[in-house]
Parts: C-alpha cells; sequence; structure tokens
C-alpha cells in the first residue's frame, strides 16, 4: 500500500487553564477528554451520526470572546481559544444544571426498573452534574408505552430526551428515514414513518446509540441488572465481517449482544442478525452423538460412535485408492477446529471443499490487491459488482459504502438490479444475472482500451470491450464510462459480491494497477471463516464434490457445520448423491437437510460455544471467546481429537496449542500467538508484490435466455438466514419473503405492489410479497429464498 508523508497541523488553545496542543479540526469536546483530561457531558454528540447538531444543549461551555454560552460539541479547536467547561464557569455551570433539570422535568424518573439503569448516561450525568432536585410540580407528561416498533425494540417516548441520535441513525447512516421526529416543541415524540414497523436490517444500533431507556430491546426488558451480568468481548461469525461483540451473560445465558467498536472493521455497529438471531432453543440442538437405528437416530455412547466412525472412513480411504472420502465444510468453523479436520482429511487421503465455488474462493490469488473494509472509507471510487446486495454477504459493509458516497466518493453498483444501494448511486450498470464474470472481463477490456498512466500496459483482456459487453447484457458506453472512472480514480475499491473466479477479478486488479493505490479489491467471502478454512488448507469447492458423489468416487462424506441441500444451487442434487452414499456423517447444531440422510450425526458448537480464531474477509485474525459451554458438554476439538485418536493420528486438543501451531508455519497466521491475540485485532497483512497474471481469463457467459413465459432467477443466499435466524422469533419480518418484480413484468403481469407472488423455481416454491423495480432486468424476478435456489437459473412467476 503507498505511504504519504503527511505533516499535521497543530492548533493550541486553554481548556480550563490547561494549555493544549491538538491537531486541526479536533473537536472541542474530544480535546477537552482526550488532551485536557476535562469531560463537557454530552447527549447528542455522536460523531458516527456525521455533523453535530446540537440539539441537547448539555455541553455549554463559555468561549472567551464569545457573547454567549456555546455547544461545545459544535465546536472544533481554535488557535488561542480560551474555553472554560462547567468546572471553572459558574455561568457554564448554571446553564448545565438547568439543561438537565429542563430534561427530567418530563422525564419519569424510572431508575429502578429501567433496563438502562445503572448503564443510562443520563443517570449517570445527572448524578455527576445534577442540580439534586427539580422545581417541576405539575403533572408529568405521559404516553402510552412501551410502544413496539419493531419486534426486536421498544420505545419508551417519556424517557426520550429528543437528542435525535436514533433518527439520524435512521435517516443519516442507514438512510431508511424510517425513524422520524413528530409534531413540534413539547409535543415532539420520535415514532415510525407512517406508523410502520422499524424494519432495517440494522434497526437494533438505535437501541445502543439512545442514551436513555427509551428505545430498549424487547428481548432484553427485565432480564437483567447491570451487577448480574458478565459482559465478554467476542466476535459475530453470522458472516465474514466479523464485526466486534460483547456478549452479555446471566445465569448460563446469553441475554444480549453489544458492539464493541472496532473502527476498521465495523464502526462499532451491528446488523441485526449479528444482533438478535440466537441459537435457540438449546433443548432442541443436538446434544450427544446420534447412530441411524430402524427407528431413526437414536443417542449413542461418543467413543463407540467416533470408533465405529474412525473405521468406515479408513475403510473408504483405502477400499478405491485416495479420493473415496470427503471432508465438507461451509466456513463456519474456528481456525482451529478447521487445522483439525485438516489433520483428519490428510490421514484419509480425502478430498477437501470448504466454499461452494473453489474458484471463487482463490483468495491467495488476490492478496496483492486486497483492500481492508476501512479503504471504503478514503475510497474516491466505489464499484460493487455482483447479483447480491452486499450486504448479505457482509452485513455492515451497506453501512460504510453509504458513508464513502456521502464522503464523496462515486458508488456504481454493477448487476441485474433491484438491490437497496442502487436508488443512490452515481452510475447503476445494468447487467444480465449471474454475468460478473463476463463483466469483469468488459471492464478489464475498457480499461485498458481506455488506457493511461495507471493502466499496465502488459494486461490480457479476453476479447474485445463489445463483445464482452455484449455476453454481460451490458451498455457499452456505460462499461466505458465505468472504467473511465476507475482509471481516473486514485482510490478506487472493487466490492465483488459474487461466486466470481478469482482470475478475473486478478486480471482487472492487475490492469488497474490496484496494488499501486489505497484501493484494492474486497471479494466477499459466502462463510464467516471461508477464509481460514482456506488458510489452514481445507480448500476446494462443493462444485467438485458433487460430480465425484454422483461418480460414485466419494464412498464416505462428513460434512461438518454445512448443508448442501439447504444452502447450495444444487440442492435437489446434493440430496440425491447423498441417498445414494454409502456413509452420511454430519456435524449440525439443529436437524437439517443433510441429518434426514446421515448415519451419523454430531453436535456443532455454535457461536457463544466456540473457543478460538476466525479470519475475516479482510484477513484479520480475531478471536472468538465462549460465554457458554458446548450444549454436548464436549468441544468440538476436543471430540475431533478423540476421533483421530481412533484414527491413530494425533492432533491438537485444545485451541491454544492449534492456534501456537499454526502461527509457527503458517503465514496467515505469521508473528501472533493465541496468547496476544488482542480484543482489538489489527490487520496483520501486508500486500506482497503484484506479479502479472498467469493464469488466462475463461470467460463464464451468463446462461442463455430462458423460455417463453419464463425469467431469470436471482435467488442468493440472505444475509437473514441459516439455523440461528429462521428460530429467532423477532426476525421473521426480515425473513419475510419478497418478490421484486422488473416494473415492465409487473404491468404485463398485472402485479402490484404488495401483491402476493409465487414463483416457481428448480428448488421449490417462493411465495412473497411483490416489490417493483425500476431498475431489476425485465424478464427477472429477484427472491429471498432461505437457500440459494440459483441465480441465472429460471422461475417461472405468476400472481398467488
Ligand atoms: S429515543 Fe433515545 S435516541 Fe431517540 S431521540 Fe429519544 S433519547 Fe434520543
Ligand atoms: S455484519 Fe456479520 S459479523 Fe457483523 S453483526 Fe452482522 S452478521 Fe455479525
Ligand atoms: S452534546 Fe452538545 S448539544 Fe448535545
Amino acid at each position: 500500500m503507498s505511504t504519504t508523508e503527511q505533516t499535521v497541523d497543530t492548533v493550541t488553545l486553554h481548556v480550563d487553564g490547561r494549555e493544549i496542543t491538538v491537531p486541526k479540526g479536533t473537536a472541542l469536546v474530544v480535546a477537552a477528554a482526550e488532551h485536557a483530561g476535562v469531560e463537557i457531558p454530552i447527549f447528542c454528540y455522536e460523531p458516527r451520526l456525521g455533523p453535530p447538531i446540537g440539539a441537547c444543549r448539555m455541553c455549554l461551555v463559555e468561549i472567551e470572546g464569545a457573547p454567549k454560552l456555546q455547544a461545545a460539541c459544535t465546536l472544533t479547536c481554535n488557535d488561542g481559544m480560551v474555553v472554560k467547561t462547567a468546572e471553572t464557569s459558574a455561568q457554564a455551570k448554571e446553564a448545565q444544571d438547568g439543561v438537565l433539570e429542563f430534561i427530567l422535568l418530563n422525564h419519569p424518573l424510572d431508575c429502578p426498573v429501567c433496563d438502562k439503569g445503572g448503564e443510562c448516561p443520563l443517570q449517570d450525568l445527572t448524578f455527576r452534574y445534577g442540580p439534586g432536585n427539580s422545581r417541576m410540580t405539575l403533572p408529568k407528561r405521559t404516553y402510552e408505552k412501551p410502544l413496539p416498533i419493531s419486534p426486536s425494540i421498544v420505545l419508551d417516548r417519556e424517557r426520550c430526551i429528543l437528542c435525535y441520535r436514533c433518527t439520524r441513525f435512521s435517516g443519516d447512516v442507514a438512510e431508511d428515514a424510517e425513524l422520524v421526529a413528530r409534531e413540534r416543541g413539547a409535543e415532539s415524540v420520535i415514532a415510525t414513518f407512517n406508523e410502520q414497523p422499524y424494519t432495517n436490517a440494522f434497526s437494533g444500533n438505535v437501541t445502543e446509540l439512545c442514551p436513555v431507556g427509551a428505545l430498549l430491546p424487547t428481548a432484553y426488558r427485565f432480564k437483567a441488572r447491570p451487577w448480574e451480568i458478565v459482559n465478554v468481548p467476542t466476535v459475530c461469525t453470522g458472516c465474514a465481517t466479523g464485526c466486534n461483540t460483547w456478549s452479555t451473560l446471566r445465569e448460563g445465558k446469553v441475554e444480549r449482544i453489544l458492539s464493541r467498536n472496532h473502527p476498521d472493521v465495523d464502526e462499532g455497529w451491528l446488523c441485526d442478525k449479528g444482533r438478535f438471531a440466537r441459537y435457540e432453543p438449546r433443548d432442541e440442538r443436538i446434544s450427544t452423538p446420534l447412530v441411524r437405528a430402524l427407528s431413526g437416530l437414536e443417542p449413542g455412547e461418543w467413543d463407540d460412535v467416533l470408533r465405529t466412525m474412525a473405521q468406515r472412513l479408513r475403510h473408504f480411504s483405502t477400499v478405491d485408492g485416495a479420493g473415496g472420502v470427503a471432508i465438507v465444510t461451509g466456513g463456519a468453523l474456528t481456525n482451529e477446529e478447521a487445522l483439525a479436520w485438516k489433520a483428519i482429511a490428510d490421514s484419509l487421503d480425502a478430498r477437501t471443499a470448504s466454499a461452494p465455488i473453489a474458484a471463487a474462493a482463490d483468495w491467495d490469488r488476490l492478496d496483492a490487491y486486497a483492500a481492508p473494509l476501512a479503504a471504503i472509507d478514503l475510497a474516491d471510487a466505489v464499484v460493487v459488482i455482483g447479483d447480491q446486495e452486499p450486504t448479505d454477504r457482509a452485513g455492515t459493509i451497506d453501512l460504510r459504502i453509504r458513508k464513502a458516497r456521502r464522503s464523496g466518493a462515486r458508488l456504481t453498483i454493477v448487476g441485474p438490479g433491484g438491490t437497496a444501494l442502487e436508488p443512490d448511486a452515481q452510475q447503476f450498470l445494468r447487467t444480465l444475472p449471474a454475468a460478473g464474470s463476463a463483466m469483469l472481463a468488459a471492464l478489464t477490456a475498457a480499461v485498458v482500451e481506455a488506457g493511461g498512466a495507471n493502466v499496465r500496459s502488459d494486461a490480457k483482456t479476453a476479447g474485445t470491450v463489445e463483445a464482452l459487453a455484449a455476453d454481460a447484457g451490458a451498455d457499452v458506453a456505460q462499461v466505458r464510462e465505468l472504467a473511465g472512472t476507475l482509471v481516473a480514480a486514485a482510490r478506487p475499491v472493487l466490492v465483488v459480491t459474487d461466486h466470481v473466479a478469482a482470475t478475473e477479478i486478478e486480471a482487472l486488479a492487475w490492469a488497474l494497477g490496484l496494488d499501486q493505490t489505497d484501493g484494492g479489491v474486497l471479494p466477499l467471502p459466502v462463510g464467516a471463516n471461508e477464509r481460514g478454512e482456506r488458510a489452514v488448507g481445507l480448500v476446494g469447492g462443493w462444485d467438485e464434490i458433487l460430480p465425484a458423489l454422483e461418480a460414485g468416487e466419494v464412498q464416505a462424506i462428513v460434512l461438518v457445520g454445512c448443508d448442501p441441500v439447504v444452502e447450495s444451487t444444487e440442492g435437489e442434487r446434493w440430496q440425491m448423491a447423498l441417498a445414494q452414499t454409502e456413509v452420511v456423517v454430519s456435524v449440525a447444531a439443529f436437524t437439517n437437510g443433510v441429518t434426514s440422510q446421515s448415519q451419523v450425526v454430531l453436535p456443532l458448537d455454535v457461536e457463544h460455544e466456540r473457543d478460538g480464531s476466525v479470519i475475516n474477509l479482510e484477513g484479520r485474525v480475531q478471536r472468538v471467546r465462549p460465554s457458554l459451554a458446548p450444549v454436548s458438554g464436549v468441544p468440538l476439538i476436543e471430540w475431533t481429537s478423540r476421533l483421530a485418536g481412533f484414527l491413530e493420528i494425533s492432533i491438537h486438543a485444545t485451541s491454544a496449542k492449534a492456534f501456537n501451531a499454526l502461527a509457527a508455519d503458517n503465514p496467515a497466521f505469521a508473528g501472533l500467538a493465541w496468547g496476544e491475540l488482542g480484543d482489538r485485532a489489527p490487520l496483520n497483512r501486508t500486500r506482497p508484490a503484484a506479479t502479472a497474471p498467469t493464469a488466462g481469463v475463461t470467460v463464464t457467459a451468463p446462461a442463455s435466455a430462458p423460455a417463453d413465459g419464463a425469467f431469470r432467477l436471482i435467488a442468493p443466499r440472505p444475509l437473514f438466514s441459516g439455523a440461528a435466524v429462521e428460530r429467532t422469533a423477532s426476525l421473521v419480518h426480515q425473513r419475510a419473503p419478497i418478490v421484486v418484480v422488473a416494473h415492465v413484468d409487473a404491468e404485463r403481469l398485472g402485479i402490484k405492489r404488495g401483491d402476493d407472488v409465487a414463483v416457481r423455481h428448480a428448488v421449490g416454491e417462493h411465495v412473497g410479497t411483490a416489490r417493483i423495480s425500476r431498475r431489476l432486468l425485465p424478464g427477472s424476478v429477484r427472491i429471498n429464498w432461505r437457500g440459494a435456489a440459483g441465480t441465472g437459473s429460471t422461475a417461472v412467476m405468476g400472481a398467488q
């Protein structure tokens, strides 16, 4: 990554008599706290929400030369500024007392029964700075409460201090405008737009932003008091972003998830999957080894089951030579668990697969161009390529992309349309579904054609711009326009959301010289720890195992933490292939599409039970910590080592030993040590030098036009899917089936917004509520199917 020498301009000022020197542009409230050690109390100030609005007046200070008290949060430090806070200014102190008294006029003062009590800035600041009593003798204003504004959040308007943090998050960060302030003056209240439920995928963040107990997570109401809980620092494994979290534990149950702001990863935001989804009820979990008997799956003894399993796997590993056994994972294991299964796979000469499509997960090929998430913040051009919403692969990336656009980056969305980011993008370049490969090749050709100082002259193209754009179904002038944007950009970031082979991405990155910029490429993995599983050697794709399974070359298969019957676009083929396989073992949290076809089922540890590390989509190694014991009582890594013993190999039986072994000889973990994995992990990666791509690009053309009356299906796996989401009642609205229909098709078929529409595809039928899109490619239909029904395949649609 290039570096630029910068000199930082500073200013010197006085705060309560203390001279401080800070970088120019520093907010006064920050400078005072960090450099002068003086707290200026705040409620509405929150820099992550954008420019300050000075709503609450809690931060009033005296500025020498200013005629009136000033809201410190709206000021940046100036040279020679002399500031007196309430510590040293009687006028500021009187104002602060007045503000607190005013804020509390109508407040119910119900701290003893408020869930925020003990963790509440209003309570804390009132204790520290409050006047001690109130002159309010009139009846207080009351409201109906609590108001459920969504299945996950309740609003208590009596506690609201109108700081507008929640509405600013909704309007300016998530950009959904679902939360609004209604009425005027003393009648002002927070409400949802048009009384509709607050359904944004990031809604839970307002429960943390709210500085009082006005917005609370429904599931945590009356569950715990601060002195009863333990907050365990860990990392969400709901997707590959790896947001840093606290899991709040009370009496053996995870009651709440809070963000643990890692600015480079999550900026303190979580999506509602990470915050609210739970693997519950625990008593429905697979908690003991199960063996198929005539009556179905029956509990077995650990050692009996593992010994028999080892014998059967050993048999099929030797009976017809190597490759008779397959170990299939889904990017959901910790690095240490994956290392254990890699050792088992090696001992059995087994095939492995850790990602749906092998070529799309060839991350090492892209290391020279890899962009960290934070590169999006500084990008001057962000291009999102693929059929899938970026948020479906990496939840909170949506918020970062929106922030980059607000900061001036030119945002281009490339795909078949019907996604949430398109309306706000500067350019929308429509393609056929599943055209990522052809589109990247077309862009590479257009970049080479455009030329320029940064474009590599030895870059190879797979055809002419016209021919490749036609393959992708894209307008050639728009392709050239986007190529021009990329060539001109100093810090372009390319976000690839689909299963596109890394060779196509590499060709474009090389042509653009992305390795020489502070931008780069950010392909989004499917599995939360897909990068980690690959780093320890569990490589290969499900797409490579399936034909071998169908041909009978694989006779024994172990599926660890994955369900290709539901999660693969080839679910039906998987189901049929598994039915004819000699030995099927699944390791799962709940019964699923593959457990019903397995002879042996073993318990899977899930989030909050695992002790280990994961690698996020940037390559950042982060520690996950358990708050609960595994439901089986035996951690997966421990029973895996017992299985290894029956196979007469030895593996590391604890995560600490496994991690240190990885650190000793695996470049992805170089320089790290288990005991030193901190709570805020740095990105332990440097870009290797880029070399000219050696692999040729074979463009995968999108599927040909469907038969008359059929639609091209766009059905990538949504973020809100999976075992935990499906079992979390408050997330039902996030899973509500949706059918996005192109407006010309809607007119032709007489479909209106809100109608129930049925879409029949190869894996099943999806009945959802119609949304009409003016950008979606006519002849296509987009659905949020719980599994991956097959982007680019065909479907038949009709009103219900
Ligand atoms: S509900 Fe909370 S965050 Fe929203 S305005 Fe009221 S106090 Fe502020
Ligand atoms: S974005 Fe991903 S990692 Fe972050 S909270 Fe959501 S599911 Fe978890
Ligand atoms: S924190 Fe300054 S006005 Fe609210």
